[in-house]
């Protein structure tokens, strides 16, 4: 029998925690893996921990953590309805950007969790998550919009820090935001006809004469 969800992604965030695969662990509190509903169809990445991140051991629990929950709330979710990671699983220090080999480093680890999850929606949240999928992506061009595989949709979002920094951010980010109720909805319609089985081939009304030579 296959493992639950739950379980693989308890056994990644044991694993998480045990990581010393780059440098990252040296100075931190807590390995900060990534937490919410094993079946969740939303999945939130963000960049990395920060301070208060990395001394509970939880994703997005200050002031970005808040205000992401505002914006759930807007469209009636809550942070227990959706999975939330990051690039990074140990605080970089000093918050600096995460180094290109500590996101090699810990992408297994997020290619793990995609896996386990398999999320119908990909949300981005910052440069960093925005890369894996968007390679050549500028953010202020593409926010909220929508790119579709056979999987799922994946949607580059600002980084609510971001946000909260420039608030003329805000009416683009809470719009994206209510895009997202009808994304799930469309990714749901897609998955759906993926798994239909084709329509027998038609059949014509008149018998056809058929040719004797
Ligand atoms: N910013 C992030 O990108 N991730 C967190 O977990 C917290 C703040």
């Amino acid at each position: 029998m296959q493992p639950d969800r739950a379980s693989v992604l308890a056994a990644i965030a044991q694993e998480v925690r045990g990581c010393k695969q780059c440098r990252l662990h040296e100075n931190t509190t807590n390995a900060v893996p990534g937490a919410g509903n094993p079946n969740a169809e939303i999945m939130f990445i963000g960049e990395g921990p920060g301070f208060n991140e990395d001394k509970q051991g939880l994703p997005f629990v200050g002031r970005s953590g808040d205000y992401l929950e505002k914006l759930l709330r807007l469209i009636n979710l809550r942070r227990e309805d959706v999975f939330i990671g990051n690039v990074v699983k140990h605080r970089p220090p000093e918050n600096r950007d995460p180094l290109p080999d500590e996101i090699l480093a810990c992408k297994g680890f997020l290619d793990r969790q995609v896996e386990a999850l398999n999320p119908l929606v990909i949300v981005t949240l910052g440069r960093f998550s925005m890369a894996r999928y968007f390679p050549t992506g500028k953010i202020t061009q593409i926010h909220g919009q929508p790119k579709f595989d056979e999987q799922r949709a994946y949607f580059p979002l600002f980084h609510p820090a971001a946000v909260l920094r420039n608030p003329g951010l805000i009416s683009a980010m809470e719009a994206d935001f209510h895009k997202l109720p009808d994304l799930l909805q469309e990714v749901r319609s897609r998955r759906a006809a993926a798994q239909k089985p084709p329509d027998p081939p038609e059949t014509p009304d008149k018998p056809v004469q058929l040719s004797l030579f």
